[in-house]
C-alpha cells in the first residue's frame, strides 16, 4: 500500500495538463468514483490496525494533493479564457503616462515660436558630406574655421562626417531651387568634444533661414526680438555684437538680457546682465551662390542656436550632462510642462 501511494504521489507531481481535457482526464483517473485513489481507500479495510493511522494520513495527503493540483491548474485554463474574453479591440487605447523631455519641450516651443512667424520646419541628415557641412557654406578647404568644429569623420571617408551644426540644412533647402525659403531646422549635432558640465559631444541646435528679395539685417533682428520676448518673457531686451562665421557676412552674436536677474548682474550672466544665445547674419554670397541662387536679386539671414544652452537658462539648469542621463529625479520636474 505504502509503494502504491508513493507512485501515485510521484505521478501526480508530475503531472502538467496542456489543456483542460487533459486536466478532466486526470481527474478521473486519479479522482473518480472508479478512479485510482478511491480504489486504494476502498482497500483500506485490508490494511493491518496497527499500519492505520499512518497510511490513513498518507491516503488523505494524496487525495489533498490531486485536488490541490487540479484547482491549481484550473486556475490556469481559467484565467486564459478569461483574458481571451477580457479584449476589447473597441476600447480606447491606455494612456501613456510620463512627460516630454525638457529638450523637447523647448525644441516645440522654439518651433512653435517661428512657425508664427512663417517659418516652415526642414530637416537634413545627421551623416553629412563635406560640401553641405563645410564647402558650401564658404568654409574652404585647410581653413581654421574648421578645426573650430572638432568633426567627427566616418572612418574611411574624409568626405562623410557626422554634421557637426544644423547649418548643413540650409544647404539641403537652398540646393531645391524654390524660393522664397523661409525654414527653420532643428536637430541632433555631433562634436568631438570631452563631456562636461558645459559640452557634450551630441547635442541640439535650431537653424534658421530666409532668403528673399530686399532681406535686410532689420528683418533679422525684428525676428530675432520676437522670439526673444516670447520664449524668455516680454521684457526681454537684446543686443548684437559683430562676429565672424563664415557663411555670412555682416556676422554677430546676439545676447539677451539676462533672464535670471532682469540685467541687474549675477553669477549666471558673470555680473555682465547680458548672455549670448546665438549667432546669427546676412547670408554670405557665396553661399547663395554654391547653392545656385542668383546672389544680386536674393538676400538672406541666418541664425543658429544650441537648444541645451537656452533651455538651461530658461529652467535654471547647471549641468549639461543631465539632459542625457535619464535620471527620472531630474525628468520628472518637467511632467507637467507641454
Ligand atoms: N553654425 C553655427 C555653429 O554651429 C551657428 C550659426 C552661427 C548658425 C551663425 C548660423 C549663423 O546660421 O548665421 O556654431
Amino acid at each position: 500500500m505504502r509503494e502504491k501511494i508513493a507512485i501515485l504521489l510521484d505521478e501526480i507531481h508530475r503531472f502538467e495538463a496542456e489543456s483542460k481535457d487533459q486536466l478532466e482526464a486526470f481527474r478521473i483517473k486519479y479522482l473518480s468514483k472508479k478512479g485510482l485513489i478511491p480504489a486504494l481507500f476502498d482497500n483500506f479495510k485490508q490494511v493491518l490496525p496497527e499500519e492505520r493511522k499512518e497510511i490513513g494520513k498518507l491516503l488523505n495527503e494524496l487525495k489533498q494533493k490531486a485536488q490541490e493540483i487540479i484547482e491549481l491548474q484550473q486556475e490556469c485554463f481559467a484565467e486564459t479564457t478569461q483574458k481571451k474574453i477580457k479584449i476589447d479591440t473597441s476600447l480606447p487605447a491606455i494612456t501613456f503616462s510620463g512627460g516630454r523631455h525638457p529638450l523637447s519641450i523647448v525644441r516645440r516651443e522654439i518651433n512653435s515660436i517661428f512657425e508664427r512667424q512663417g517659418f516652415v520646419i526642414a530637416e537634413g541628415p545627421e551623416i553629412e558630406d563635406d560640401f553641405h557641412n563645410f564647402s558650401a557654406l564658404n568654409f574652404p578647404a585647410d581653413h581654421p574655421a574648421r578645426d573650430m568644429q572638432d568633426t567627427f569623420f566616418i572612418h574611411k571617408y574624409p568626405d562623410v562626417a557626422l554634421r557637426t551644426h544644423t547649418s548643413s540644412v540650409q544647404v539641403r533647402v537652398m540646393e531645391q531651387g524654390k524660393l522664397p525659403v523661409r525654414i527653420i531646422a532643428p536637430g541632433r549635432v555631433f562634436r568631438n568634444e570631452a563631456i562636461s558640465a558645459r559640452a557634450h559631444c551630441i547635442f541640439h541646435q535650431v537653424e534658421g533661414l530666409y532668403i528673399d528679395k530686399d532681406v535686410s539685417f532689420a528683418d533679422l533682428k525684428q525676428t530675432l526680438y520676437y522670439f526673444a520676448r516670447e520664449f524668455f518673457g516680454v521684457e526681454t531686451k537684446i543686443r548684437f555684437r559683430p562676429s565672424y562665421f563664415p557663411f555670412t557676412e555682416t556676422s554677430a552674436e546676439m545676447d539677451v538680457s539676462c533672464n535670471i536677474c532682469g540685467g541687474k548682474g549675477c553669477n549666471i550672466c558673470k555680473y555682465s546682465g547680458w548672455v549670448e544665445i546665438l549667432g546669427c547674419g546676412m547670408v554670405d554670397p557665396n553661399v547663395l551662390e554654391a547653392c545656385g541662387i542668383d546672389s544680386n536679386i536674393y538676400s538672406g539671414y541666418a541664425f543658429g542656436m544650441g537648444i541645451e544652452r537656452i533651455t538651461m537658462m530658461k529652467y535654471q539648469i547647471n549641468d549639461l550632462r543631465l539632459f542625457f542621463e535619464n535620471d527620472l529625479r531630474f525628468l520628472k520636474q518637467f511632467e507637467t510642462l507641454v
